[in-house]
């Protein structure tokens, strides 16, 4: 299995991780995507598709939503219903049309910092408030600080965005985390979001929660997901947001339908309920890929840079790394990484208490993170 996750070379084909970093013969580690192929049942489909030839305007099939429903109960022991399942072209879109309906300008939207940094992005775009539920860090990880979320709970913020798995910190919460928080939302009425695209990615033994996992408890929940990082289509524009308060989801549909936001490609589409059908296997065969990948990693840089905090990594390909050894801020760390070879993602971005951070990508073949850590490695040691 481990031939699948060999090295695609996308240097000149428009791949932003790629093409558009300011160093163009670095090796990247940034950007949330993938540097092998997608499923062999997608590569198949997307071939079937291609040879048709006429593009125009599609529907979205009953069978997307029944792949949804087949997918989250196989893989999460999580029932969902047809009807909740509404088909979109990016998480990020469907985060905006939410909060749009959820809230006013001027609102507050709480984040569990840090965090995605397009989040921050969104919420300031919007002229919401970003109000930070910061995430305690224990020794190589980190936990939800419950009693801060109380307090911001109590002071009447009314909107959660909860990331899970959490990028970048790599959490896959347990049942009893999301429990807890799903508890508090109903006892102050808050509205939780579930962003979890990077459900999929999960390099522990345990099961992913969904959020769906307790609708039966309170259903003034959304979740957001898409099969674009686990599958690495994030380019197709495919994604679904789970409605389950019928209420709530005719608002959402009448803000995107009439605007044709509610449709994805006929080739994101189709590739999807491939991947979610027959791509199970390559999957699991990708999660002990990274397993292997983040296993090297750690080793290494326990190795040759021990100052190094290497975050556990539960779920997501991507690594959070504390160089707070090296006092430097993210723009220095990052001048530093590209100067030695290597693109990052930097700390400060996902909150303002991580410049001393990097992110690290490790969805690549493991010759190229080989070479990426020798460079890294190389950069930090002179
Ligand atoms: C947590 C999270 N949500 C959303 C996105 C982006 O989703 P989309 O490309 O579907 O808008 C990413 C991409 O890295 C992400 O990490």
């Amino acid at each position: 299995m481990d031939n699948l996750f060999k090295e695609v070379n996308r240097k000149k084909t428009g791949a932003i991780k790629w093409d558009y970093q300011a160093n163009l013969d670095n090796i990247p580690f940034w950007i949330a995507d993938s540097d092998y192929s997608s499923a062999p049942c997608v590569l198949e489909e997307l071939q079937n598709v291609s040879k048709h030839g006429a593009y125009g305007y599609n529907g979205i099939p009953k069978e997307f939503n029944e792949a949804v429903v087949k997918w989250y109960d196989r893989r999460y022991g999580c029932k969902l219903n047809n009807d909740w399942i509404i088909s979109s072209t990016g998480v990020i879109l469907e985060l905006r049309v939410l909060l749009d309906v959820l809230t006013e300008v001027g609102d507050g939207i709480i984040l569990q910092t840090p965090v995605y940094h397009t989040f921050h992005h969104l919420i300031n775009g919007m002229d919401r408030k970003i109000i930070e539920n910061k995430l305690i860090k224990t020794n190589d990880t980190y936990v939800m600080d419950y009693d801060n979320l109380e307090e911001l709970f109590k002071k009447g913020y009314k909107v959660l965005i909860l990331c899970s798995p959490h990028n970048p910190v790599g959490r896959i919460w347990h049942y009893e985390e999301i429990e807890k928080v799903v508890m508090l939302a109903k006892k102050y009425n808050v509205f939780v979001v579930f962003d979890e695209i990077h459900s999929d990615l999960n390099i522990t033994k345990r099961k992913f929660v969904s959020g769906g996992m307790f609708v039966n408890l309170y259903d003034n929940i959304a979740i957001c997901n898409a099969p674009s990082k686990a599958f690495n289509l994030a380019g197709l524009h495919t994604s679904y947001i789970i409605i389950p308060n019928a209420d709530l989801r005719k608002l959402y549909v009448e803000r995107t339908d009439k605007e044709f936001l509610n449709h994805p490609s006929v080739f994101g589409y189709r590739s999807m309920i491939a991947a979610y059908t027959n791509g199970e296997e390559w999957i699991n065969a990708q999660n002990e890929h990274l397993l292997n990948n983040y296993n090297y990693l750690k080793t290494y840089l326990n190795k040759e840079l021990p100052e190094v905090i290497v975050t556990l990594l539960e779920g997501t390909y991507l690594v959070w790394l504390d160089f707070s050894y090296t006092k430097l801020t993210t723009d220095e760390l990052l001048t530093k990484c590209s100067n030695g070879g290597v693109t990052c993602s930097g700390g400060v971005n996902f909150g303002s208490d991580y410049e001393s951070y990097l992110r690290f990508n490790i969805a690549c073949s493991f010759e190229q993170l080989q070479k990426g850590l020798e460079l890294l490695v190389k950069a930090f040691k002179s």
